[in-house]
């Protein structure tokens, strides 16, 4: 089953770029931009990488971002994280960045696009590689902060597809962002949100009628609600669930008790994705080895992830009809 899952094609929607950022690398930047760590090598960032929640972790995550400088640093860290993409045969790939991390350091939001632009544009063409990028707000800091990010978008609407929610989820709720999504949904962006992952199911609810959101983020906690669940299976408005990373994160004591299996039973539209990747333990790959060593699943289940994924994707009609042909035939001739 181990080698199945290996081959299998997926699809990503739910990898924050940032937090596909490996210590090497965080140390090789570093060193180039001559910024500051307090980490002395890659083993001892990786030892600091426990976490007793989501806050402990973002502590974390947003220093490490701090060595991202250049427009050639935002291209290396996604051209590493693409060649990934190619080792766990992750064909298509929606990718979040939090650009007022950068921002507010003083990088342009020019700089972070023209870095993770040119890298996707040669992950289509030399790995084949199609792909998305999605905006992030930063639910913790104000809206104003998000209406500015908003405006310094604009000019890159052909390059980002959507605006999503992510960082401290509990406290600030989707209804913060309710007129900043309104006016991004004005200028033709698609939404998602981070909701329900240690916020309440509430916050799925609230996402979905007051963000206009095409999918959740995470939303494991939806089971919390049986009516909300009994919609999501009626709407089939898709989850992309993190097993790892809800595991790191202590959203689940452990693998046995995800219940991103039993939500796939039950016909909710659910996929699974990396999140953070650097820092929660591994890649697609190693997301599903997990599921899957702690939860029988049958190979059309496990298909069925990425059968999701693609209903669930942003991309063309026509990327979305090959992606389909390449998951049939991978499940036909094995
Ligand atoms: N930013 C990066 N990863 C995140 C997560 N899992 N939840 C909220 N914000 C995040
Ligand atoms: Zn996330």
């Amino acid at each position: 089953m181990d080698d199945f899952i290996r081959a299998l094609p997926k699809i990503e929607l739910h990898l924050h770029i940032e937090g596909s950022l490996e210590p090497e690398l965080m140390f090789a930047l570093a060193r180039r931009n001559q910024v500051e760590i307090p980490f002395s090598s890659a083993a001892e960032v990786r030892t600091a990488y426990e976490f007793d929640n989501l806050q402990s972790f973002l502590d974390i995550y947003y220093q490490g971002a701090n060595v991202l400088i250049e427009e050639q640093d935002f291209y290396d860290l996604c051209w590493a994280y693409l060649l990934r993409c190619q080792q766990d045969r992750v064909l298509h790939t929606e990718i979040f960045f939090d650009a007022q991390t950068h921002t507010d350091r003083g990088i342009a939001f020019d700089t972070v696009v023209a870095g993770l632009h040119r890298a996707l544009e040669q992950g289509r063409k030399e790995l084949g590689i199609s792909s998305e990028l999605i905006l992030c707000f930063l639910r913790h800091l104000d809206e104003e902060s998000a209406l500015a990010t908003l405006q310094q978008a604009l000019p890159h609407r052909d390059k980002i597809i959507a605006v999503g929610l992510d960082s401290a989820e509990v406290g600030n709720p989707p209804q913060k962002f309710a007129r900043v999504f309104a006016a991004a949904r004005r200028a033709g962006f698609l939404t998602v949100a981070h909701a329900g992952e240690e916020g309440p199911a509430s916050y799925i609810h609230d996402a979905i009628e007051l963000l206009g959101v095409s999918r959740i983020d995470h939303g494991v906690r939806c089971v919390e609600d049986p009516e909300l669940v009994q919609r999501l299976i009626a709407t089939r408005l898709p989850l992309t669930v993190c097993p790892l990373s809800n595991i790191k994160l202590r959203v689940f004591a452990n693998m046995r008790q995800h219940n991103v299996v039993e939500l796939l039973r039950q016909g909710l539209c659910v996929t699974l994705n990396s999140d953070d990747p650097a820092y929660f333990g591994g890649y697609m790959n190693a997301n599903f080895l997990a599921l899957a060593a702690a939860q029988a699943m049958s190979r059309e289940e496990i298909a069925q992830f990425s059968v999701n994924a693609i209903e669930a994707s942003f991309s063309s009609p026509e990327r979305k009809q090959q992606l389909a042909a390449s998951v049939a035939e991978y499940l036909n001739q094995s």
